[in-house]
């Protein structure tokens, strides 16, 4: 269905004249978007998947137990998208040795789960920011601390042109807003999230990506950003009570189309096909989620079952056990910490869950080990791996 969504303005950037686009305001008009027919019922399964989710991460003693990996999945796969090399492994191995030589990498990735921690705090707080703009900019500081962000103006929104593909503006695939249209555009999808809108939550969480996505308000991380911003709406809005949905696995796995939809709401006004897009990758994403967690839930039962009944095991070797699934990779000095114990016996525990190959040492070197519960994170981190190009 073609419509317009938005206008044209001239904007000159390094020198170049552009046409820099301005979308008009949420919600898509002319015709307005109707979840009917086909969308209503790709809406139906992609809340339905929703809704396992919600169920599969119930069924652990921790809510924090699926949390921890989940979290981190979006936080890779997310930061994947846009071309960073690390990898769920690099992170979990970095919390677990907190080495002072983090690689840029590693850093814009563990950035990205403190900012997601610190959006949530806030959101959860009756005296914390709502979800605003401002909220948005002080979550943009946090993704973009250290080294790489520096330059790209942490928490501020930009006040320069900036474009989408290709070397130069002249040649980019997108232009977004020229910068003094950039805080009526973002005030306008704030007030359109509190609004009562009556669209379907799920289905307005998938417009307000794409919205950010066009204001495009930050000189980088706005893809993250944007990607974080579902999470927070699908929590928000009640879909979810924790953020165990990551919704970027799906967008990794048809990046091009995922690309291909966003531009095709500004061109021809597509906002049906991005919506059927956007739902079927939270399907997808969802049922992956439930699979994951159904794997992991099986896999440490049966393991702590062989754990608890061992001849030679501990009460510590099992405490430790039970510590896995929040930091599947520790190191000596970090179990000592973690059980409160004496080193000799944090050496017992960690020998135990080696013996029955639950716990695989992974630096092959003789100081600073790390041990990993590799068959939890080889299922966890399944399809996180990196694609070139
Ligand atoms: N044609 C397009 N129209 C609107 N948004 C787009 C388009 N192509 C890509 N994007 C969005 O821009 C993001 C990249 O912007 P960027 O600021 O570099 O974010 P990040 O640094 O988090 O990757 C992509 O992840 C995608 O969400
Ligand atoms: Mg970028």
């Amino acid at each position: 269905m073609a419509r317009t969504t938005g206008t044209y303005s001239v904007s000159t950037v390094a020198g170049e004249k552009v046409q820099a686009f301005i979308p008009r305001p949420l919600p898509p008009e002319g015709p307005p978007l109707v979840i009917e027919g086909n969308l209503a019922k790709l809406h139906a399964e992609a809340v339905a998947a929703v809704g396992r989710l919600e169920v599969a991460g119930a069924m652990v003693p921790s809510p924090d137990w699926f949390l921890y990996g989940f979290v981190r999945k979006e936080a890779v796969v997310s930061s994947q998208i846009e071309g960073t090399q690390a990898t769920l492994q690099d992170v979990v191995a970095y919390e677990a040795t907190r080495q002072s030589d983090r690689p840029a990498d590693v850093e814009e990735v563990c950035n990205y789960v403190d900012a997601m921690a610190y959006a949530r705090k806030e959101l959860a707080n009756p005296k914390g920011l709502p979800l605003c703009v401002r909220l948005l900019s002080a979550v943009h500081k946090r993704l973009m601390k250290g080294v790489r962000g520096s330059d790209k103006h942490p928490g501020t929104v930009r006040t320069s042109q900036n474009w989408i593909g290709g070397t130069r503006p002249g040649t980019a695939r997108f232009v977004p807003p020229p910068p003094e249209a950039v805080p009526e555009a973002l005030a306008a999808l704030e007030k359109w999230l509190h609004g009562d809108d009556p669209l379907p939550p799920l289905a307005k969480a998938g417009l307000a990506h794409v919205q950010f996505e066009t204001i495009h308000p930050f000189l980088d991380g706005n893809g993250r950003i944007g990607r974080l911003l579902i999470a927070l709406l699908v929590e928000h809005w009640k879909l979810l009570s924790s953020p165990l949905l990551y919704v970027s696995l799906g967008f990794k796995r048809h990046r091009q189309e995922y690309y291909e939809r966003l531009n095709a709401v500004r061109a021809s006004g597509d906002w049906e096909g991005w919506t059927s897009f956007f739902l079927e990758c939270v399907r997808e994403s969802a049922d992956d989620g439930v699979a994951t967690a159904r794997g992991l839930f099986s896999l440490v039962g049966g393991d702590r079952r062989k754990v608890a009944e061992h001849t030679a095991s501990t009460l510590m070797a099992v405490r430790l056990f039970d510590l896995l699934p929040t930091h599947p990779m520790v190191t000596l000095g970090r179990s000592i910490e973690l059980l409160k114990t004496s080193k000799p016996t944090a050496v017992k525990a960690i020998d135990i869950l080696r013996q029955m190959e639950v716990l695989h040492e992974i630096t092959g070197k003789r100081r600073d080990r790390v041990y990993a519960y590799k068959t939890y994170l080889d299922l966890l981190a399944k399809d996180t791996g990196i694609t070139r190009g």
